[in-house]
C-alpha cells in the first residue's frame, strides 16, 4: 500500500516494460508550437466519443451533431503510451517540452500546484468551445454523464477501488468538509491527527468542534527525527497518541512538509485495534505520485486534489468513501430536481450547475498520467530523490530533513541551508534564480523541493548549486 515507489530496489521497476518507438517520441515532441497533439497511434477514442452517441440519442438535430463531430475531430487523441523512459535524459526533455511551464523557472513546487500538460489543456479548450456552441444542451442535457462515468472508472483503476464509491469533487478540502459536516460526532468524541496534517484536512473539524461539542487534538510529530524513523516507529507514534475517546483518526498519505509516506494500512489496523472507529486519509500528495491501493488500505475515506500530481485542470478532486461510511455520511450539497442522485458516492458530487468541460478534461489528465507508465514514473521519482538526497548529504553546507527509509520517503524533500533561514531564502531564490518552491520556517527551517517526473536533472543540479553558493 503506497510507498511502492521507493521501497523497490533501484533498477528493478520498469524491467520488461515495453516502450514506444523513437517515432512515437518524435510525434510527442512535435506537439510544441501549437501543432495538434502528439501521441502514438491516431486511435479512436471511445470514451470521448460517447458524448456524440448521447447527443444522437437525445435527439440533437443534424447540424448540432455535425458541428460537435467537427469539433471533436479536432481534439487531440487521448494518449495511450507515451514511451517515456525515465533513464533517458532526452525522454525527460521531451516530456518537459509538452508543458507550458516557463523555461525561465526552476519549478520545484508541484506539491503545491502542478501544471497541465498541453494535450490535456487542448482537450479542455475543445470541450469549452463545444459547450459554448449550445450551453443549455451541454450543461443541462446530460451529454457528458456517460464520459464522466468513464472518467470515474479510470480514477477507480488508479486508486484500485470501486467506481460506485468514488465522487469527482473539487479538491481535498471539500472531501474533508463532507466528512466533518456529515459524520455524527458528539461531545465526548475526539478527532485526532498529527502536526503533519494539512489545514485542508483539519479546518472543517476545527470550525465545527465548538459548535457540535466534539474535540480536535493534534499531537506533535517529531520532525527532527524524520530522517531516522522506521515504519514501526511511525505506526507507534500514531498509536501512542490514541485515547479511549478518539473516534476519528486522520492521516496524510504523504504530508506536504517533509514528504513522509505514511504507512496508512499499518496505522489503520493498529488504530482499529485501539478502538478508533473511522480512519480518513488525505491523499492530496499521493495519487499520481505513488501507487495507491484502497482495496487493501483498511481506511474509510480518501480525498485528493487533481491539480497536483495528476496535473488536471484546477478545481477537480476525488473523494472515496467506503460503503459503510456512505451509509452514515449524507450528501453535503443540497439540490432539487428529478435528476438528484442519492445512491452511491455519486451523491457527494451531485451539486447543481457543473463545469462539465473541466470534469471531462479530468479524464484526459488521468489518461495522460497513465500513458507515462507507473513504473517509469516511479523510476524517475526514485532517481530524482537519489540526486537531491545524494548531493544534500554529501555537502556539509546543506542538511536533509525528510525520511530516508525507502518505505517512508517520497519525491517531496525537505532541504535546509546551514546558517540561513528558509523563509528568508525562499523569496530570494525566486527573485534571483527563478526557483519556485515552498519554504517552511520554525523548527523545520527547510525548503520543500517537489519536482515532477518532467523536471530535468540539470534543473535540479543548477538549483542545488545555487543553494550551496548561498550558505553562510
Ligand atoms: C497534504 C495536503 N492536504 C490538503 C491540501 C489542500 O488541498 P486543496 O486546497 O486542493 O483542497 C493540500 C494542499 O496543498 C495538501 O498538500
Amino acid at each position: 500500500m503506497g510507498g511502492v515507489l521507493f521501497s523497490e530496489p533501484m533498477g528493478h521497476a520498469g524491467a520488461g516494460a515495453t516502450h514506444a518507438s523513437a517515432g512515437t517520441l518524435k510525434m510527442f515532441n512535435e506537439t510544441r508550437g501549437g501543432a495538434r497533439s502528439p501521441f502514438t497511434m491516431p486511435k479512436m477514442n471511445h470514451s470521448r466519443r460517447s458524448f456524440l452517441r448521447v447527443l444522437g440519442a437525445a435527439g440533437a438535430g443534424a447540424p448540432i451533431l455535425a458541428r460537435a463531430e467537427r469539433l471533436e475531430a479536432a481534439l487531440p487523441p487521448r494518449p495511450d503510451h507515451l514511451g517515456f523512459e525515465a533513464a533517458s535524459p532526452a525522454s525527460v526533455r521531451r516530456l518537459r517540452d509538452s508543458y507550458f511551464l516557463s523555461p525561465d523557472l526552476i519549478y520545484l513546487n508541484h506539491a503545491s500546484i502542478g501544471t497541465v500538460p498541453r494535450p490535456v489543456h487542448e482537450a479542455h479548450a475543445g470541450y469549452l468551445e463545444l459547450c459554448e456552441t449550445h450551453p443549455s444542451l451541454y450543461v443541462w442535457g446530460g451529454v457528458w454523464r456517460e464520459v464522466t462515468e468513464d472518467t470515474r472508472a479510470a480514477a477507480a483503476r488508479l486508486l484500485n477501488c470501486r467506481s460506485d464509491d468514488l465522487a469527482i469533487t473539487h479538491n481535498t478540502t471539500e472531501g474533508f468538509s463532507i466528512l466533518a459536516q456529515g459524520l455524527d460526532l458528539d461531545s465526548g468524541d475526539e478527532v485526532l491527527f498529527s502536526s503533519l496534517n494539512h489545514a485542508g484536512a483539519a479546518v472543517a473539524w476545527d470550525e465545527l468542534a465548538p459548535r457540535r461539542g466534539f474535540t480536535v487534538r493534534r499531537f506533535d510529530f517529531p520532525l527532527e527525527r524524520a530522517p531516522d524513523l522506521t515504519v514501526d516507529e511511525v505506526v507507534a507514534l500514531h498509536v501512542d497518541a490514541i485515547r479511549p475517546e478518539t473516534r476519528v483518526l486522520i492521516i496524510p498519505h504523504i504530508d506536504n512538509m517533509i514528504g513522509m509516506t505514511h504507512p496508512i494500512r499499518e496505522i489503520a489496523l493498529a488504530a482499529r485495534d485501539r478502538g478508533v472507529e473511522f480512519v480518513f486519509v488525505d491523499g492530496a500528495q499521493s495519487a499520481g505520485m505513488i501507487s495507491v491501493d484502497l482495496s487493501v488500505a483498511g481506511v474509510d475515506a480518501y480525498a485528493m486534489s487533481g491539480h497536483k500530481w495528476l496535473q488536471s485542470p484546477k478545481g477537480l478532486g476525488l473523494f472515496w468513501a467506503s460503503e459503510r461510511l456512505q451509509a452514515v455520511v449524507p450528501r453535503m450539497w443540497f439540490k432539487t430536481g428529478g435528476d438528484r442522485v442519492d445512491m452511491t458516492a455519486r451523491k457527494y458530487e451531485d451539486y447543481s450547475t457543473r463545469a462539465w468541460p473541466a470534469v471531462v478534461a479530468f479524464g484526459d489528465a488521468l489518461a495522460f498520467q497513465a500513458s507515462i507508465g507507473a513504473q517509469e514514473k516511479e523510476r524517475r521519482y526514485r532517481a530524482l530523490w537519489t540526486l537531491v538526497h545524494g548531493r544534500t548529504t554529501a555537502d556539509a553546507r546543506l542538511h536533509w530533513g525528510s525520511p530516508v527509509d525507502p518505505a517512508l520517503r517520497s519525491v517531496i524533500m525537505a532541504v535546509g541551508v546551514r546558517g540561513r533561514t528558509a523563509p528568508e531564502l525562499g523569496p530570494m531564490l525566486l527573485e534571483r534564480h527563478g526557483a519556485v518552491l515552498r519554504a517552511f520556517g520554525g523548527r523545520l527551517n527547510t525548503l520543500r523541493i517537489s519536482p515532477n517526473q518532467m523536471t530535468e536533472d540539470q534543473e535540479l543540479e543548477r538549483f542545488l548549486d545555487v543553494l550551496t553558493s548561498n550558505s553562510s
